[in-house]
């Protein structure tokens, strides 16, 4: 009798849990079926890829120079390129979306590239961005929010101090990344694992896990210790429907997690597969020439992982691609950990 009543209390908790997952404040906050998003990536997003995502049930990005080849010339070139690739996006979907949006750094409230995306956002009626910065910048928060756009706050250095001061200024949900991550990581080397339940057991807005998380297991781990949401990059690069190079790809899929360098850049450090470049920077930045490297890993991410020049430029993943095995689509990944947390 009483193993009926405790597995009966069990079935009762793990439905309730499953409610929770599947239908949560993250999924209710950017109107998404799943919790599962496909991180900003400088680069390496698309429209196509972006549709992907959200067509699976996630939510995709638009991040820095979507779907182009070369740098825009002005903001207002950059702005317009940014329109034609959200209006691309519409076509593929009429599921949500986000924008990267960028706060200026140092508190600054003018930035020329920061104002175009915010007139598009407000002209295309984008409602989700994924904010990212050093800290929350007031005046940008506020014009997003006169706006009603939904903010979620990524900062690039994250500590759970900063983070209740992101939740003071009113964004609506955080991204806590730990320093697994790929792109430019914290200058704390912080792990994910650390810092999520510190700062999920601190903030009273949701949370959403990035850094290392590639699979179901990753993510189950993110929901155990209180995120709502998953926010991946690297495991989102080494899809069908990602614009980076065939080679780029294939070089995730073969990376060990001990073959990577890493060194600290101009902001936070970077950890890329040793290319060539990649290992000229490192030498230079132990000799002091931190400059001269900059040459090297600079624009790096487009050489190296949008053309896959794996000799010229920098492939900047997380540590955990070690183990991704498959170029997998993106409706592929987003089932796998769908099916994983719910
Ligand atoms: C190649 C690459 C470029 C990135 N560029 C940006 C960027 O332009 N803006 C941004 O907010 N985050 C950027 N990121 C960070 C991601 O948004 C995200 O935080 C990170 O990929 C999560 O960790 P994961 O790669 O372990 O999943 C980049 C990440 C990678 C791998």
């Amino acid at each position: 009798m009483s193993d009926i009543i405790r597995s009966k209390k069990n079935y009762y908790t793990d439905n309730r849990r499953r409610n929770i997952e599947m239908n949560n404040r993250i999924t209710e906050l950017l109107g998404i079926e799943k919790p599962i998003i496909s991180a900003a990536m400088t680069w390496v997003t698309s429209a196509e890829f972006v549709a992907a995502v959200s067509n699976a049930g996630g939510m995709g990005v638009l991040g820095p120079n979507a779907g182009q080849t070369e740098a825009a010339s002005s903001p207002e070139d950059m702005a317009d390129r940014l329109t034609k690739e959200i209006h691309k996006v519409r076509e593929l979907t009429n599921k949500p979306f986000a924008v990267n949006y960028i706060f200026p750094m140092g508190g600054a409230s003018e930035d020329p590239f920061t104002n175009a995306v915010f007139e598009v956002l407000i002209k295309e009626n984008v409602k989700n961005v994924i904010a990212i910065g050093t800290e929350v910048v007031e005046s940008e928060m506020r014009r997003l929010k006169e706006h009603n756009v939904n903010v979620v706050y990524r900062d690039l250095s994250p500590t759970v101090e900063k983070l209740l001061d992101a939740e003071k200024s009113g964004v609506d949900a955080l991204i806590v990344t730990g320093y697994e991550a790929g792109g430019h990581m914290s200058e704390y080397k912080i792990s994910t694992l650390s810092l999520v339940p510190q700062v999920t057991s601190k903030v009273k807005i949701p949370v959403i896990a990035a850094g290392g998380i590639i699979d179901g297991r990753g993510a189950r781990a993110a929901f155990s210790m209180g995120a709502e949401g998953v926010y991946m990059g690297t495991r989102f690069i080494a899809t069908k429907e990602n614009p980076a190079s065939i080679e780029t790809k294939k070089a995730i899929i073969n990376v060990k997690s001990e073959e990577f360098i890493e060194f600290k850049s101009g902001q936070g450090h970077l950890r890329t597969i040793p290319t060539e470049a990649g290992k000229k920077a490192l030498e230079l930045i132990n000799q002091g020439k931190s400059d001269e490297a900059y040459k090297y890993y600079g624009n790096g991410f487009k050489i190296g992982m949008l053309d896959g020049d794996l000799i010229n430029g920098t492939i900047s993943v997380s540590e955990s691609a070690g183990g991704i095995q498959q170029i997998l689509t993106c409706q592929e990944v987003v089932d796998e950990i769908f099916n994983s947390i719910n």
